[in-house]
């Protein structure tokens, strides 16, 4: 059980790292939770507003590249734990702009790393430490319709520039861990959903779009497949992997839920025409849905050109984590999609304010250029 109580928590201002945040000022008011988030598209400063003025929180804006910023935060705030969610997360993003995934994902946590070894090995401030990478199952690549899921053991074959640069980053930790003895572990989850989620994703975009009466775009067939984990899950996850976790250990996060895109989808709007179609206030607010004039969401489904090699399945095996932590999701889809349906619904303030301009034209030129002749990554 580690003894840490004071930790550098960076990405906290984007989705996961917000949630756990929260989760883990939840769970440990006596524990020193210092964000760092350098707010770029993805991080926002009003998904930890209700933490502003907490006596053992404080947000610090900055850049995991540099490194000096982040010595001196080790440093002078005594910190034992780094929880590294910072990242460029988005696989579309990767394809038509990968230098800033190979900046943030790649030299940004070597620079973490590197000020972690020099202040709490090389300056020997904390012989208790822990560095934790939030990595993703997109390391391990695509699978077939009948493989068995992801385990640990399953070779590193990213396709895609956001999961090579992840792939990069994991490597990297584990060479700290094992040439100089840093304690590290790393967790791989599948796909999150929940609050706070930039409605770039599908689940964030599907609800957002919905509302508004906006196409619902699907990639390629529709068939593509996910596993599903609801973010409240993922945190409880990593709370027992830094709690319990061997250091140098890699542990499988899933949500045992494995849909296709379509089938997702479709249930998101089938429950978004049960409940705006219950509440006419609701109605009076979205005018433009679909489900406000009596007519399924699902109208508003778009089959448009496929991402670039589009992996085709992930699917994470949990045994490990479940039989060596005691790690099993709490949230079945059917709860969790509710859960962030309402949510949305209850914080238009904060999508309006995410979805500005610049992110419409970025979404907009994204179906302009892409190219259905590059492939799904269906196997044959
Ligand atoms: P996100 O894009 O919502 O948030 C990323 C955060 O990192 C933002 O707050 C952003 O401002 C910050 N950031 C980006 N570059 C930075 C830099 N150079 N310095 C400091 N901060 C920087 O991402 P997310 O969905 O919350 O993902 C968090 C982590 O979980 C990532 O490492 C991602 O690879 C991993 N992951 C995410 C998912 C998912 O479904 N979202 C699945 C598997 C793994
Ligand atoms: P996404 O949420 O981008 O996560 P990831 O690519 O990391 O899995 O996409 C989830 C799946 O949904 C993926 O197969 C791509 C597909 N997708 C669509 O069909 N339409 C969309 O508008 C988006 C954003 C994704």
């Amino acid at each position: 059980m580690t003894k840490i109580r004071s930790w550098l928590i960076t990405g906290g201002a984007g989705f996961i790292g917000s949630n756990f945040v929260h989760y883990w000022c939840r769970q440990y008011p006596n524990d020193k939770v210092v964000v760092l988030d350098a707010l770029t598209y993805a991080g926002n400063r009003n998904s930890l507003v209700t933490l502003e003025g907490q006596a053992n929180y404080s947000f610090v804006h900055g850049d995991i590249t540099d490194q000096s910023l982040v010595e001196s935060l080790l440093r002078d705030q005594q910190l034992g734990g780094i929880v590294n969610f910072a990242a460029e997360s988005h696989v579309d993003r990767s394809i038509t702009g990968p230098d800033a995934f190979v900046s943030t994902n790649i030299v940004g946590t070597h620079r973490l790393l590197e000020a972690a070894r020099k202040v709490w090995l090389t300056e020997g401030m904390a012989s208790d430490h822990r560095f934790h990478q939030v990595s993703t199952d997109e390391v391990y690549g695509s699978l077939g319709n009948d493989d068995p899921a992801f385990t640990e053991e399953h070779s590193y074959q990213p396709s895609s520039p956001y999961a090579a640069s992840k792939a990069s980053a994991d490597h990297l930790v584990r060479s700290y861990q094992h040439t100089f003895g840093l304690q590290t572990t790393i967790s791989n989850c599948s796909n999150n959903y929940g609050p706070y989620q930039f409605p770039e994703k599908l689940i964030g975009l599907t609800i957002c779009n919905l509302v508004r009466g906006k196409a619902l775009p699907i990639y390629g067939t529709g068939k593509n497949i996910r596993d599903w984990l609801f973010v409240e899950d993922h945190c409880r996850g990593i709370d027992r992997v830094l709690r319990a976790g061997q250091s140098g250990g890699t542990y499988n996060i899933g949500g045992g839920t494995e849909l296709t895109n379509i089938e997702l989808v479709q249930r998101l709007c089938d429950l978004a025409d049960e409940v705006i179609g219950a509440s006419p206030e609701l109605q009076a607010r979205y005018s433009e849905s679909p489900a406000s004039k009596g007519v399924p969401c699902s109208s508003l489904i778009e089959y448009v050109s496929d991402r670039p090699g589009h992996d085709w399945r992930y699917a994470v095996d949990i045994s490990y984590i479940e039989r060596e932590l005691g790690y099993r999701p709490q949230t079945n889809i059917e709860q969790g999609l509710a859960d962030t349906l309402q949510w949305y619904l209850a914080n238009e303030s904060w999508w309006l304010a995410v979805m500005d301009g610049s992110y419409q034209q970025w979404i907009d030129s994204q179906y302009a250029t892409s190219d259905s002749s590059l492939g799904n990554g269906q196997p044959s």
